[in-house]
């Protein structure tokens, strides 16, 4: 079904695309743990990562060389004929030339539907700018389901930077359309952009809050951002809110018991070691999660599954 696409918004799924998806990614798990197989034998990946990453780009190469298929990438952008004055739309048609798929992940909100435009072969969007981040909400969506095997009537809290951070846009719009009541915690500076509102259904209008301590106890999931510190225009409006908000022990006293807390990380002060070793903590386990359910796209858009 999803031979041959792009993956660029999360608005590219449908419902029963998302749940097609969790099921293969279920599969998928016993390999993304070292079963062998040949699924993606003879294919090529390609990463274009020009923004920095540690989980999108590694759990993608992780994935393609799982499968049994390659990978080419670049550690550093500088070391492409982009430094020479390469534009973007030539360096994809040259690496759609000597690939199958290819993910990109760049600092300008658009850049891979612009890429989606001059390759032929699938093109995944790995983070665009403020944009989205459409596989990261996946194995989002994936995680939540398998912790409480549904979203309907889910309380949902995004905590943090919600107007830089890309990852609570794609998967407030998701969470959204699958009947999940959301809560948009921030500092008031770093609130929803109107354009993802506008996309949340107006028969569940979202609680607005700057104050966590208001909202914990009602929640099921605390999803978690870091203030996007490079995204802000104006350094000082950063120092003004840097550190205002942090999940620890004494917060979580306040919660339900069975609360899952998740972050895309990387975290950098907002969630404290300690909650590490709680029952709530469900970040490591999610960014593994990447692995099966990039394996799971990879393996549709090439048409093996
Ligand atoms: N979650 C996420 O996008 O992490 P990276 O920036 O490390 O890829």
């Amino acid at each position: 079904m999803l031979k041959g696409k792009d993956i660029v918004s999360i608005k590219d799924f449908s419902e029963k695309e998302i749940f097609e998806i969790f099921e293969v990614a279920k599969e998928m798990i016993p390999y993304a743990k070292g079963k062998e197989n040949d699924f993606l034998r003879g294919k090529i990946l390609a990463t274009l990562f020009f923004e920095p990453s540690t989980r999108t780009r590694f759990s993608f190469e992780t994935a393609m060389q799982r499968l049994g298929g390659g990978v080419l990438s670049f550690a550093d952008p500088k070391s492409t004929s982009l430094s020479k004055g390469e534009t973007l739309a030539d360096t994809i048609r040259m690496m759609d030339s000597y690939s199958d798929v290819i993910v990109i992940r760049h600092s300008y909100e658009g850049a891979a539907r612009l890429a989606a435009k001059f390759a032929e072969h699938p093109v995944i969007n790995a983070g665009d700018g403020a944009g989205q981040h459409p596989t990261q909400t996946l194995l989002d969506l994936f995680t939540i389901h398998n912790s409480f095997g549904t979203f309907k009537n889910l309380r949902i809290g995004l905590l943090g930077d919600l107007k830089y951070g890309r990852t609570v846009h794609s998967l407030a719009i998701a969470l959204s359309n699958l009947g999940s009541k959301l809560y948009f915690i921030s500092p008031k500076i770093l609130g929803m952009p109107e354009h993802i509102m506008r996309e949340i259904h107006e028969k569940e209008k979202p609680v607005v809050t700057d104050n966590i301590n208001d909202v914990i106890g009602d929640l099921d999931v605390l999803y978690v951002t870091r203030i996007q510190k490079e995204r802000f225009p104006d350094i000082t409006e950063y120092m003004k809110i840097a550190g205002s908000y942090r999940v620890d022990l004494s917060l979580l006293e306040k919660s339900k018991k069975d609360l899952i807390i998740m972050h895309p990380l990387p975290r950098v002060d907002e969630i404290a070691p300690e909650v590490d070793y709680t029952s709530h903590a469900k970040y490591f386990e999610q960014a593994f999660n990447g692995v099966p359910v990039r394996m799971a796209i990879l393996s549709m858009v090439l048409g093996v599954r």
